[in-house]
């Protein structure tokens, strides 16, 4: 099934692949891990105003995916200001990353407000995980593939840190809805400033890895984010 859902849309897509290198090597500015953590301490006390109810369609879609599965891990990489928090299983023993320690500082408070969770925070960078291989069940990445300096580095990361046949569930904003064309090439240039990568190409980042992709589902206003399961090959 993983990979006709592939199939089905790398043949639509194909060539278009070369202009999403085009876009992501001429015109991206790098983000560097000193980007991330100044950003989201800039963002972190506005951080829930900003983005909380914006982007809460897609942690629903992604809480529900997780509550589906029952892990007894999951692991949130870049779990920010704790906003899934309460959405997962108190079933599950939960382990949130980010490597902003002001975004952090906010999700244990929230987490501090679920007694009946198991829920363990850490400032790590994900790019390099201190977990040994196969540590767990799930891995729930939530907006955070287009913000991180290295995405293919992380990705080999979340899928060390995956069980084999476990599930990662990847939520991102990726480039191609005609509504926002404009905005994502005017501020591309600004990835460094802005902490994310408005033209980040699904086919790119998505199809290019020889994972089993399960399911791709549209979220948010105008389908402008994708939730895509993923089985860990
Ligand atoms: C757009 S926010 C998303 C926060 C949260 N997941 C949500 O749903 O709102 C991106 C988060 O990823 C974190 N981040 C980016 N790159 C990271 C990395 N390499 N390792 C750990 N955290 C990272 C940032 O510090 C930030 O808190």
């Amino acid at each position: 099934m993983g990979a006709s859902v592939a199939d089905e849309l790398s043949a639509s897509q194909e060539s278009y692949i070369s202009v999403c290198q085009l876009s992501l090597y001429n015109y991206m500015n790098p983000i560097s891990v000193d980007n991330v953590v100044t950003t989201y301490r800039f963002y972190a006390p506005l951080y829930d105003r900003l983005f909380g109810a914006a982007f809460e369609p897609g942690r629903r879609a992604l809480t529900q995916a997780v509550r589906n599965l029952r892990p007894s891990s999951l692991l949130e990489v870049g779990v920010g200001t704790g906003l899934t928090l309460s959405q997962y299983p108190s079933t599950s023993r939960i382990v949130g990353i980010d490597i902003s320690t002001h975004m952090l500082d906010i999700a244990r408070e929230r987490a501090s407000k679920l007694p009946n969770h198991d829920i363990k925070l850490a400032a790590m960078n994900a790019e390099s995980m201190d977990f040994p291989d196969g540590s767990f069940d799930c891995i729930a990445m939530p907006y955070v593939l287009s913000v991180t300096p290295n995405p293919e580095k992380l990705v080999a990361e979340i899928r060390r840190v995956c069980r084999k046949g476990g599930t990662i569930l990847i939520l991102n904003h990726f480039s191609g809805s005609r509504f926002w064309w404009f905005l994502e090439r005017a501020v591309r240039s600004l990835a460094d400033k802005i902490g994310f990568r408005s033209d980040f190409c699904f086919d790119e980042q998505i199809l290019k890895y020889d994972w089993e992709i399960e399911s791709v589902k549209k979220v948010n206003v105008f389908g402008l984010s994708k939730l895509v399961v993923i089985r860990n090959t």
